[in-house]
């Protein structure tokens, strides 16, 4: 456990965001966001190991599809530094059979050579959007995994396509602030949403900054014309 931190980020994810935060999430992606955690988790499952952990977990939606599939014997950890977002992740069902961390992912409290795999949905864009800073962070996670783990990263992206990129860059700055500032009373949070969504990085390059931090072997697949993609990278 580390102390609250000043982030501005975790400031972000209050109470108010995390009453209405998968409702929300449901409502903006019609359903989809449903989907493509499950396709990740399904993807990651099959790899084994018995050292799981979702990182930047929120409400836990992620947590607990992998918490499902694991083997007996597996611990999921579910890692995030924001207590209002766990707080829901641990109302689930599948909460009692999860190991809940309060960290900064930046910096993980876990051995290096640890974990069979490492997920996360989502958070990317609130990591941060610097090259630099997801270099680094993306570094902690290859120290933590052991020869052979596998890190697989769900986020929105940008559709390669020129129209259908403007169409999705239309949507974020002028639907999903209002409807998500409505439904939830969070206007900062998701004008910060429609904010990160048109700046992050297309799936090409996320894949080089995956490289750079060190994984090899790193893939990934568009979802739905490019608007969000599912990163696999492994540590040799
Ligand atoms: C948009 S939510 C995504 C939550 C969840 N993964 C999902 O798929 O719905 C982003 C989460 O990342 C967490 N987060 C952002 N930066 C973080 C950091 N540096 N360390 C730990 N958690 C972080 C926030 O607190 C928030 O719960």
């Amino acid at each position: 456990m580390i102390p609250e931190t000043d982030n501005a980020v975790e400031k972000i994810f209050s109470p108010k965001v995390s009453r209405t935060y998968e409702l929300v999430n449901h409502l903006l992606t019609f359903g989809c966001d449903v989907l493509w955690r499950r396709k990740m988790t399904r993807l990651a499952s099959r790899g084994g190991g018995t050292e799981w952990a979702d990182l930047c977990t929120g409400t836990g939606e992620t947590a607990a599809y992998l918490r499902r599939l694991a083997p007996e014997g597996t611990t999921v950890h579910a890692v995030d530094f924001s207590r209002a977002m766990m707080a829901e992740a641990m109302k689930k069902p599948e909460g009692k059979g999860i190991d809940f961390v309060v960290a900064d992912v930046k910096a993980l409290p876990f051995e290096d050579n640890s974990l069979d795999l490492i997920t996360m949905s989502f958070a990317t864009r609130n990591i941060n959007l610097s090259r630099e800073v997801l270099t680094k962070t993306f570094a902690e996670y290859h120290r933590v995994l052991k020869p052979g783990g596998r890190f697989f990263n769900l986020e929105t992206s940008q559709p390669p396509n020129g129209w259908v990129r403007r169409l999705v860059h239309v949507f974020a700055k002028g639907l999903v602030k209002p409807i998500g500032a409505a439904l939830s009373g969070a206007r900062p949070a998701y004008a910060y949403l429609a904010h990160t969504i048109p700046r992050f990085y297309s799936a090409d390059d996320l894949a080089d900054i995956l490289r750079d931090a060190g994984f090899e072997a790193v893939r990934f697949k568009r979802l739905l014309f490019g608007v969000a993609a599912i990163h696999e990278s492994t540590k040799d």
